[in-house]
């Protein structure tokens, strides 16, 4: 495998980041996952978007312009044969001694890898997945996509020790947030499909995004608001969206069943409609 390191595309046993990168050293740094069907990369702009909306949020400097990074994360899957899959940015702030506040002289720091994904497996589509619940303990800013993910790297190895796919995080009034590298969705008994507002408590999505905007066009009924764990409890249905996954049922949540515990229709419908876009 092949990746983009500072200007130059190395054997990733070769790639190195220097000891003093702040993105190491303080998780001073930001990141987008783009997933990739058929060599070319989904709602590429969305994902850049956000990429400059999180690095503007924390006043890091963008590495390059829009239009060089659009050819270095071409070249990246053509480096590495990629057909389905994902690429992976990441931006620190760059390297300089280690101080808390900001390097006066460091440049941003940029490394791009891309990752060939098997298809998810039919078990998750068949079956659905799992969730677990926990508190969210993460910041005040889940908007921006940063690289400081202890509290969702802690909560999705609970849900894997417990069987679980994901751990939706809860808020202090009993709002589910998000899972710790998904959106999360219900659709209430009377058919409304359910998914939380932006805000600081959440990442903004892109595949939420897209699947909102193509819901648009559908006769779908929804409703962008909060919802709370004991209503997820009792919804019909429940799902999660990502870059990575696109769209997987939960079929279970803190090992009680969704609905009648099997993937619902509106799930398998609107996992259809994303894959449609996506192709
Ligand atoms: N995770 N919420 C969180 C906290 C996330 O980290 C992600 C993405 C999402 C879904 O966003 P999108 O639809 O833009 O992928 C929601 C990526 C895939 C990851 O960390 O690997």
């Amino acid at each position: 495998r092949i990746a983009y390191v500072n200007g130059r595309y190395q054997p990733h046993r070769a790639a190195a980041v220097h000891i003093e990168d702040r993105g190491y050293q303080f998780a001073d740094g930001v990141y987008e996952v783009v997933p990739v069907q058929r060599g070319k990369l989904i709602d590429e702009d969305l994902h850049l978007d956000r990429l400059e909306f999180s690095l503007g949020e924390l006043e890091i400097a963008a590495p390059m312009e829009r239009r060089a990074l659009k050819l270095v994360l071409r070249e990246v899957l053509r480096r590495n044969g990629i057909d389905r899959g994902i690429l992976y940015m990441q931006v620190t702030r760059g390297v300089a001694p280690r101080d808390h506040k900001f390097p006066v002289m460091a440049r941003p720091a940029l490394v791009i890898t891309a990752k060939r994904l098997k298809p998810v497996p039919a078990k998750y589509l068949e079956e659905g997945v799992g969730v677990i619940t926990l508190p969210d303990l993460r910041w005040k800013r889940c908007d921006i996509k940063t690289i400081a993910l202890l509290p969702n790297v802690l909560g999705k190895q609970r849900a894997a020790e417990e069987g679980a796919y994901e751990a939706w995080q809860v808020d202090p009034d009993g709002n589910v947030t998000e899972g710790t590298s998904t959106n999360a969705w219900i659709v209430t008994k009377d058919r409304k499909i359910v998914t939380r507002p932006l805000g600081h408590e959440i990442l903004p999505g892109v595949t939420r995004r897209a699947l909102l905007e193509l819901l648009q066009a559908t006769d779908f009924t929804l409703e962008e608001r909060s919802f709370t764990l004991d209503e997820a409890l009792a919804a019909a249905e429940a799902f999660l969206t990502s870059s990575s996954v696109y769209l997987l049922p939960i079929t279970r949540i803190d090992g009680r069943k969704v609905g009648n515990g099997k993937p619902g229709e509106f799930s398998k419908r609107l996992r259809q409609l994303y894959l449609d876009h996506a192709e």
